[in-house]
């Protein structure tokens, strides 16, 4: 094990463990925008985190991506630390989600750890400054400094706007930040905002969805993120919906509400049933479900569609079952608050040694490689 590994494991994450999780969520934010502002804090960084192989590379929307493994959303709301992820391993990283309206989140406490999970459970609601400040930072930020990976932006429906009016509000978003991402999400998907999974029944979707390609004019990669507690059959219409409207492809998945396969019967923190407790399960218990997601919808358009896999990846094993299975990109959030910063390197380093086992020397040929398409 690393000496940085050993520190994060057996020290550091003990004592951001021992603090309040969004109080330890500031601090952490706080230094990956301290290390985005600062080149020089970034090098030695990099140095340990980051790690470079041609196996890894592959251009996706026209986009060129140094390694297949990003930033989920959700880590960086505000989208502050724009430089900060490529010296930390990432080949990529999503900011947001992004509200229209700038919006508070719902009560504290709303984020919490089910360690023995491996899960974080949140109901953050989108707390975040607003499309009009994140554009106007994001593009003064721009204009001084040049990206290292590409930026993903995830939208997000803001709390007051009514359900029907929803496709507005997504669309004055998109305008004030196309020029500011390389691709876009719709984020159709998280559990606590009112009703906004409602949003992913065809009807509405599709809605959404032609007012932002009317817009889009298919000039940036547009995404749609689903839910892991969808049927699969309302999987399969999202997927056909998605194709019908050139989505670029699907975000699979966000937090689930279920609350099975948990070990934690009571939140600490509040000291009521996680089952009565409101908010998304991210980590470990989300694993499988979102790999069988990402399978589902590979083999329902015969790879054809890129997918971004996202839910539970703490190893390599996770982030290889994942692009197996038909994940094009992955994404980590709460493996990275478990497992440390040096987890994308390790994650990075044990994919090349799967390729290698494989006799794979390019990642595309090892996407959606364990799925017999000829038997469907
Ligand atoms: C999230 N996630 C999330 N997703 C999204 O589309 N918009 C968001 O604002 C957020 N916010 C958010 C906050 C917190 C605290 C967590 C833990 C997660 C979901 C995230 O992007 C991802 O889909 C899930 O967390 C599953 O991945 P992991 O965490 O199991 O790697």
């Amino acid at each position: 094990m690393h000496m940085l590994d050993r520190f994060y494991q057996y020290s550091l994450r003990n004592l951001l463990f021992a603090l309040d999780p969004e109080i330890a969520h500031k601090g952490a934010i706080a230094f990956c925008q301290a290390l985005s502002n600062s080149p020089s804090l970034r090098s030695p960084i990099a140095k340990l985190c980051s790690y470079q192989h041609d196996y890894l590379r592959q251009t996706l929307w026209g986009i060129e991506f140094a390694n297949p493994v990003g930033l989920a959303a959700g880590f960086d709301k505000d989208a502050i630390a724009p430089n900060a992820w490529a010296c930390l391993g990432f080949g990529f990283a999503e900011m947001g989600s992004i509200t229209y309206h700038a919006q508070t989140g719902n009560p504290q406490p709303r984020l919490f750890r089910l360690s023995g999970d491996r899960a974080v459970l949140n109901r953050m609601g989108f707390n975040n400054r607003g499309a009009i400040a994140t554009a106007a930072y994001l593009r003064d930020r721009l204009a001084k400094h040049k990206l290292d990976v590409p930026l993903g932006i995830n939208l997000g429906k803001s709390k007051i706007t009514p359900l029907e009016e929803a496709g507005n509000d997504y669309l004055e978003s998109f305008k004030l930040l196309k020029d500011c991402g390389d691709y876009f999400v719709v984020n159709v998907s998280s559990p606590n905002t009112p009703g906004l999974r409602d949003l992913q029944a065809v009807g509405q979707l599709q809605g959404i969805l032609s007012i932002l390609q009317v817009e889009n004019n298919s000039a940036k990669p547009l995404l749609v993120k689903i839910a892991p507690d969808l049927a699969d059959d309302d999987i399969r219409q999202i997927v056909s919906l998605c194709l019908l409207h050139r989505v670029a492809g699907i975000i699979a998945t966000n937090t689930s509400i279920a609350r099975n396969n948990l070990s934690t019967q009571i939140l600490s923190a509040t000291g009521k049933p996680v089952a009565e407790e409101a908010g998304g399960i991210s980590g470990q218990p989300l694993k499988a479900r979102s790999t069988e997601v990402i399978r589902l919808i590979y083999q329902a358009t015969s790879g054809n569609l890129p997918i971004i896999g996202v839910g539970g990846i703490f190893t390599a094993a996770d982030a290889w079952e994942k692009i197996v299975a038909g994940a094009s990109l992955v994404q980590i959030y709460t493996g990275w608050i478990y497992q440390g910063p040096l987890v994308v390197r390790q994650i990075l380093e044990g994919l090349v040694l799967k390729m290698r086992e494989a006799g794979f020397s390019r990642i595309s040929q090892a996407i959606g490689s364990a799925n017999d398409l000829t038997v469907i």
